[in-house]
């Protein structure tokens, strides 16, 4: 595996392999990494001849009081992990090669980037849709990678392609999960054990939705009752939002009538997870 930190050295690579007819495929990451990860790197590999993975911790998409400083870094852990699912090319820019003095654009999604995330993250996808547009811009990939627990990211990420003329598939991928349902998260470190068994009403709240999707109920009012009552009776959860929306224009949405996304942001103890589930009447 080729590692790199600058963006000249990792372009002057991906030409000779661009002469060489080769598809490039691009997983954008922040590192830390699970079983998604890994999941993400293999779709990629499918799809193409040279696969790129980066690792930037992006500062533009944390807030003040997140958790920038103590976002979990193990760089040796995750190049042996990478080589192992046959990553050609590990990318691992500093902050500075990102976003060099003087730097003044960044990336603005409208709509959809305001809503669920971005209503209580404000300036988050505008962080990761400037990283993101950058980074596609300097892998150019056939292909780019990205995970559907990240659903309202995945929805921007399409968005910044269409408007920006930016010319590679973006490939959705459903959602890894440890074998008791907890979706796979780098966070999912900081959590207790307490909080760790806490935490799995948040999918155990979506499994539910979808059986009772499956029993013909169609009010939303109701399917979010019955979640809310699942995820209130563990006292370490706080829940943020759960909003039921249109799986493409994240519009809300009162009746179950078609393909629903359910999206949760949840407070476990200190630590901010997120899950969604798309349910399918009939
Ligand atoms: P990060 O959280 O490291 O995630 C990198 C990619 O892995 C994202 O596309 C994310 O959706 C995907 N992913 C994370 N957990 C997953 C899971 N359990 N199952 C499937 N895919 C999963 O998301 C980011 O980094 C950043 O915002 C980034 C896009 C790199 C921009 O900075």
């Amino acid at each position: 595996m080729f590692e790199t930190h600058t963006i000249v050295e990792l372009r002057k690579k991906l030409s000779v392999a661009r002469a060489e007819n080769k598809r490039v495929g691009f997983v954008p990451t922040m590192g830390y990494f699970h079983e998604g990860h890994l999941t993400l790197m293999r779709e990629a590999k499918k799809r193409a001849d040279v696969v790129v993975v980066s690792i930037f911790v992006n500062p533009t998409q944390f807030g003040p009081n997140e958790d920038l400083e103590k976002y979990p870094v193990d760089l040796k852990r995750d190049r042996a992990m990478a080589e192992s699912v046959g990553v050609d090319i590990l990318f691992t820019p500093s902050a500075g090669e990102i976003y060099p003095e003087g730097y003044a654009t960044s990336v603005n999604v409208e709509g959809i980037a305001d809503v669920l995330c971005g209503r209580s993250r404000p300036g988050h996808f505008s962080g990761v849709a400037t990283v993101v547009a950058k980074l596609l811009n300097i892998v150019e990939p056939d292909v780019a990678v990205f995970g559907e627990k990240d659903w309202q990211q995945l929805a921007v990420v399409r968005r910044i392609a269409a408007d920006l003329n930016i010319d590679s598939e973006i490939l959705g991928v459903p959602t890894v999960r440890e074998a008791d349902g907890l979706a796979m998260s780098s966070r999912n470190t900081y959590l207790s054990a307490g909080e760790r068994k806490a935490a799995l009403v948040l999918a155990k709240s979506l499994r539910i939705a979808q059986e009772m999707v499956d029993k013909n109920i169609r009010e939303t009012a109701e399917v979010e009752r019955a979640m809310r009552d699942v995820i209130e009776a563990e006292s370490l959860v706080e829940i943020e939002y759960l909003e039921f929306c249109d799986p493409q224009s994240l519009a809300g949405v009162a009746e179950i009538e078609s393909d629903t996304l359910i999206a949760i942001a949840a407070r476990v103890g200190k630590t901010r997870l997120i899950d969604n589930a798309v349910v399918r009447p009939g």
